[in-house]
């Protein structure tokens, strides 16, 4: 029986079609970002992802098989992420997922998001993978779960408010640095002092991880603009300081994901940490996490940054995992954005 699976992603702004051999074994990963169609709103648009998807899902697939150098007719199942995410854009997928499916009368398992991306970490290494603390990092969420199995995760802690990378694509528009925020911020930090400012870090909370960031940034913003609240934010060209501003905030930012999830795995006997969702790419993140974990004899394991942000591969991955299991889908499966 084939053990190839097709993946399929379109929850927020990037499309995404890969085949995976065996959960780990990446054939082919096609990714078709949106970024530059939402560039200039500053965050993404449902209603653009949407049409976006529909354009580009059917020309995608063909692109995944023929980049793996395999047929419709090789692939053992179909894997879909069907929650969470955009409503709109879950639909575009998930309807093409359920076509072939029918079509070609493979097997259909539906994949939640969270848990691709935490499933991501352990594509890439051999090895005992599990059980680990995952931290998923993105533009739409930022939480921390005890990861028992690929598909056994126990949420232990979430943000209390904006997800870290949510923080960082507002921080780079108040800055003026071009969206997502995440890349630019760091470009721009790799020039600046990082010890110029003290902004805020979130700290645990009576010894539970917690983690929050509407107060760094409206720190950022006062800093920007003074203490008026009615004083308007300066243009980007007259902020004389924009590379320690970015230096400072990339640093509050990793510290703030660090210490709750390094005392966390400690806390819980945990021996390691994945890192996983849009924000691990961060080198920052990577080297501050990788070097607290050390310290209390914790690994801490990062995709490569291909498998950090949206991609398919943690889909048909993680879908193999459900295939095996016998977790299979219905033609009457729905999308669900939470
Ligand atoms: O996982 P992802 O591709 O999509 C979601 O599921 O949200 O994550 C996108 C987020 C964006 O907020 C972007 O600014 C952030 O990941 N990001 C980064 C970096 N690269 C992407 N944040 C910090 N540093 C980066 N190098
Ligand atoms: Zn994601």
């Amino acid at each position: 029986m084939s053990e190839l699976v097709l993946g399929i992603e379109s929850s927020c702004d990037e499309t995404a079609v890969a085949v995976v051999r065996g959960g780990r074994e990446i054939l082919s990963s096609a990714v078709e970002s949106q970024v530059l169609e939402h560039a200039r709103y500053g965050g993404v648009v449902p209603e653009i992802a949407g049409r976006s998807h529909l354009r580009v899902i059917l020309p995608l697939v063909d692109r995944a098989l023929a980049d793996a150098r395999v047929g419709l007719a090789d692939i053992g199942c179909i894997a879909v992420t069907n929650r969470p995410g955009l409503i709109g854009s879950l639909l575009v997928g998930l309807s093409a997922a359920k076509g072939l499916a029918f079509a070609r009368g493979l097997p259909l398992v539906c994949v939640n998001h969270i848990e691709a991306h935490a499933y991501a970490a352990t594509m890439e290494t051999a090895g005992e993978h599990y059980p680990s603390l995952a931290l998923v990092v993105s533009g739409g969420h930022t939480a921390l779960y005890i990861a028992r199995s690929p598909f056994e995760l126990e949420l232990v802690s979430r943000t209390l408010d904006d997800a870290a990378g949510e923080a960082f694509d507002k921080v780079a528009y108040l800055l003026g640095l071009s969206y997502p925020g995440g890349p630019s911020i760091s470009k721009l930090a790799a020039t600046g002092n990082d010890r110029a400012y003290d902004f805020p870090r979130c700290r645990p909370k009576r010894g539970k991880p917690a983690f929050s960031f509407s107060g760094l940034k409206t720190a950022v913003l006062y800093h920007l603009r003074g203490q008026d609240a009615l004083a308007p934010t300066p243009a980007p060209d007259a902020i004389p300081d924009r590379a320690d501003v970015a230096a400072s905030f990339e640093a509050a930012v990793a510290d703030s994901l660090v210490g709750p999830t390094v005392a966390a795995a400690a806390e819980l006997g945990l021996p390691r940490i994945h890192v996983v969702g849009g924000v691990a790419c961060n080198r920052r993140l990577r080297d501050v996490m990788r070097a607290k974990a050390a310290e209390h004899g914790v690994e801490a394991i990062f995709p490569s940054p291909a498998y950090c942000t949206d991609n398919a591969a943690m889909i048909a991955g993680l879908g193999w995992h459900l295939w095996k299991a016998g977790r299979l889908a219905g033609l009457e499966a729905d999308a669900c954005p939470q």
